[in-house]
């Protein structure tokens, strides 16, 4: 990482030791700026003492490299404000954008073929929720339309799950979502996924939507950064939420072990039947590795395939030669296969429609 020029920690200094302390971790002085600005609001509205202490003390774990959510204690996800802590992982604006476009698709009828206050019921599992931010988004969102709602966040970490319903109780309290009723229903549960028995309580009922933001780092990456993922990442957030673990079943021919949860989660969509499949993937090569799994899959076999960049609904931009191109993939039997790719950024998801 380049060093920071001595010029500008005078630059910080002469405002505040404060602003000079964040500097590591933001590297700028805007950025700096604008952080020291939330921690002391955030300093302001929830410590009533010593607050110049307080600041500083926060000012010094955010230079160190603690994300900033965890010293704040929420990030926002759509209309909800989402509580962070240490061991469960922080919600991204990547994957903020794909839920955000999922619910304007369900909402418009435009994914499902039918709008959803003509549908009626709609039952959506999540699996790998984490803080819960994805079934918290989908189930305040579509309360508004939908008669009969069923949303069920999974985890395998106990700590993620008790945060998860903390967070439905916060928003709740908040006034930014609605309570479950006896018509609509937001859950948590504890599964390993790669656990049939754990399983079980989610199969016989018809899901329609199964979405995933799964573990899909490498070991690699996550040892040596690799310049794909940041210090602070790796040092403050869970692995567990990251990379699959070491004791995984070995990837299936055509994937690599961080690739092992989508051969997972593709499994389960044969077993649970949804209509729509939506997994969140690291990047390209990582998607044309999935997309050409799926061309092998039985749950692929009569199902359309589209890749999503992080703006799914916006047009290409200046990077339009590269933006543009959709995944040719050649099938075992030899068949040419174009998946469209739709947006603008980064490859960020899959999605699987078996309705066409
Ligand atoms: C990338 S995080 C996603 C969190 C959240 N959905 C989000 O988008 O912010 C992956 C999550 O998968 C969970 N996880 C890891 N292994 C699992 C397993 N075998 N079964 C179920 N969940 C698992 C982790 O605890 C973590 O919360």
């Amino acid at each position: 990482m380049p060093r920071i020029a001595p010029q500008l920690i005078r630059s910080a200094l002469s405002h505040s030791p404060e602003l000079a302390a964040l500097l590591p971790a933001c590297r700028d002085l805007n950025s700096a700026f604008n952080e020291l600005r939330w921690i002391r609001e955030h300093v302001d509205k929830t410590v009533g003492f010593n607050r110049k202490r307080h600041l500083e003390k926060l000012c010094q774990k955010r230079g160190r490299g603690v994300p900033l959510q965890y010293l704040l204690g929420t990030q926002p996800f759509g209309s909800l404000n989402i509580k962070c802590k240490p061991g469960v992982l922080i919600p991204r604006p990547e994957t903020e954008a794909y839920v955000c476009y999922l619910q304007d698709l369900l909402e418009s009828g435009n994914l499902l073929g039918q709008k959803l206050s003509e549908l009626g019921n709609l039952r959506i599992i999540d699996f790998c929720t984490g803080t819960g931010c994805i079934p918290l988004h989908l189930f305040s969102t579509l309360q508004r339309s939908v008669r009969s709602l069923e949303v069920c966040g999974v985890d395998i970490s106990l700590v993620a799950l008790e945060l998860a319903k903390e967070n439905a109780k916060y928003n709740v309290a908040q006034g930014y979502m609605a309570s479950s009723n006896d018509k609509q229903a937001l859950s948590f549960q504890k599964a390993d996924i790669f656990r049939d028995t754990d399983i079980q309580q989610f199969t016989g009922l018809p899901w329609d939507i199964m979405i995933s933001n799964p573990p899909y780092i490498s070991r690699n990456v996550w040892n040596y950064g690799r310049g794909q993922m940041g210090y602070s990442t790796r040092k403050y957030e869970p692995r567990l939420a990251l990379v699959p673990e070491d004791d995984m079943p070995p990837a299936p021919a055509g994937l690599l072990p961080e690739d092992i949860f989508y051969a997972r989660l593709l499994d389960l969509a044969q077993t649970l039947c949804p209509k729509i499949l939506l997994m969140e993937v690291g990047d390209e090569k990582q998607a044309r590795r999935i997309v050409q799994y799926c061309s092998r899959h039985t749950f692929c076999t009569q199902a359309q395939l589209t890749v999503w960049r992080d703006w799914p609904d916006v047009a290409p931009g200046s990077d339009k030669n590269t933006e543009d191109s959709d995944f040719t993939i050649c099938t075992d039997d030899g068949k040419r296969i174009t998946v469209p790719v739709k947006g603008s950024g980064n490859i960020r998801s899959i999605v699987i429609t078996t309705i066409i």
